[in-house]
């Protein structure tokens, strides 16, 4: 890859997903486009960006923003969110007279899957009442390849081995050769869809929950900015906000505030015109 090649695919990036590519990713970024190139049939990396600095916006320039995305994942992945979940949030949403009993959730940056389900088998196995017209689970992602695998439920040995108790393999899944599926029912409990939070909302939004976790540590601070404000037009007044581990809103988003909880910690809208 040329050097001057960085910088163009650097705005690229920060136009299409806020990914935010440094210099010291540049072979990361390199070996990502390599490996994309070959399944895309282009000759090199060269003629790739040749391609994308050419074309005006098209699939390819979203596949190959797809392609340097970081989809990491497992089930039940940091555990206190979790638990926090089953021990706290949900109880006080349902005991709520204003909730009817329902609860919305959204996993904002899904990848494949993992914390949606995760979600939804805790959810079946501690709230089996939250179904159908009670629950309304969305989960979405940028990346349409990630989305896809997502809807189809189907885990290799690997990802079921990561986070994933054995009661609920047993319980919930179904094998098909060297994979698991997770039960139609599991399944059909989540609403995938494509979305970009750099300038999307579900239409479901409002939600009581919004995990959003491990995906603003790749955005520079002004869309991780952008993206929490966002977040709060999609979060209800009295809803709890779910970042990863190593994220906070400290220092960029004030409308937030963080509450600490048995091992882990959540966030809650702080009242408009509040002294907080
Ligand atoms: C590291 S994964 C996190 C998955 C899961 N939330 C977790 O914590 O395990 C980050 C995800 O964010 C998605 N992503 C990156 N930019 C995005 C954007 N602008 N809008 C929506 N999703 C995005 C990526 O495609 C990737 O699947």
């Amino acid at each position: 890859m040329k050097k001057e090649d960085f910088p163009f695919l650097r705005q690229l990036a920060r136009e299409m997903s806020g990914i935010s590519l440094t210099e010291d990713k540049a072979f990361l970024v390199e070996s990502r486009l390599e490996a994309f190139a070959s399944r895309e049939g282009v000759a090199s990396v060269d003629d790739l960006i040749r391609r994308l600095r050419q074309e005006p916006l098209n699939g390819l320039h979203q596949r190959a923003m797809e392609a340097l995305a970081n989809h990491e994942t497992l089930f039940f992945r940091d555990i206190a969110p979790f638990e926090i979940l089953r021990r706290w949030i949900v109880p006080e949403i349902l005991s709520r007279g204003s909730s009817g009993g329902r609860v919305s959730v959204w996993s904002a940056a899904c990848s494949f899957g993992q914390e949606p389900y995760s979600v939804a088998m805790l959810l079946r196995e501690h709230f089996p009442a939250l179904h159908d017209s009670a629950l309304r689970l969305v989960a979405s992602d940028f990346s349409t390849v990630a989305v896809e695998r997502a809807a189809s439920g189907r885990y290799s040995q690997l990802e079921i081995n990561r986070g994933l108790p054995a009661p609920y393999l047993l319980k919930y899944f179904e094998q098909h050769g060297l994979e698991w599926q997770l039960r139609p029912e599991i399944r059909r409990m989540v609403e995938f869809e494509r979305l970009n939070l750099l300038n999307t909302l579900p239409a479901a939004a409002p939600f009581d929950i919004i995990l959003l976790r491990n995906m603003l540590i790749y955005l520079d601070l002004d869309l991780r900015r952008s993206v929490l404000g966002r977040i709060r037009r999609a979060l209800k007044p009295d809803g709890f906000l779910f970042l990863g581990i190593s994220e906070s809103t400290f220092g960029i988003d004030d409308g937030y505030s963080p509450v600490a909880v048995d091992n882990g910690c959540y966030y809650r809208l702080r009242p408009t015109g509040g002294l907080l």
